[in-house]
């Protein structure tokens, strides 16, 4: 049996690409997995900024979901002109990545805010756990799995 293509693309971005956004591209492919239908999406994370190129999830961010069971393999890159045609879904974290996004040229009809997918989330942007304590951390996750597994649902075929 030959492999289906992937027919659906999402790109997951924040500001570093070291927290937020490679723990939702972790969540959406571990739950893609779990339902047995990873191989329809190509997922993928970047940041709006530079500043961590190459590195991997901050070491708190990994240490969370590695306690969910999820794993977070990615690198942090930046996102590239090349992502706005290449993407289907592009998924900003907060509202100043979503900005920076259009000013830099994604269409905005491509861009949501992750949280838009969550009636039931108590916050419209995902915050930022950088500089805060360990509580912020899983604060993101539980934001990010239930968001993800709305989008998910809406993105199955
Ligand atoms: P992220 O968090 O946008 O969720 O990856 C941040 C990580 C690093 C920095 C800012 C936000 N920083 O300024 O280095």
């Amino acid at each position: 049996m030959t492999t289906p293509p992937k027919s659906t693309s999402v790109l997951f971005v924040c500001l570093g690409n070291i927290c937020r956004s490679p723990l939702a591209e972790g969540v959406f492919i571990h739950q893609a997995k779990e339902r047995g239908i990873d191989a329809q999406f190509h997922v993928d994370s970047a940041g709006t900024g530079n500043w961590h190129a190459g590195d991997l999830a901050d070491a708190r961010m990994r240490e969370t979901a590695t306690r969910h069971g999820v794993h977070l393999p990615s690198r942090a890159r930046q996102v590239t002109a090349a992502d706005f045609t290449t993407f289907d879904h592009i998924i900003a974290m907060d509202e100043s990545n979503r900005r920076d996004l259009i000013s830099v040229g994604a269409p905005k009809a491509k861009v949501r805010l992750l949280l838009e997918l969550d009636p039931q989330a108590a916050v419209r942007e995902v915050p930022d756990p950088y500089y805060g304590g360990p509580e912020g951390f899983e604060e993101v996750f539980a934001l990010v799995d239930s968001a993800c597994k709305l989008l998910l649902s809406e993105l199955a075929e």
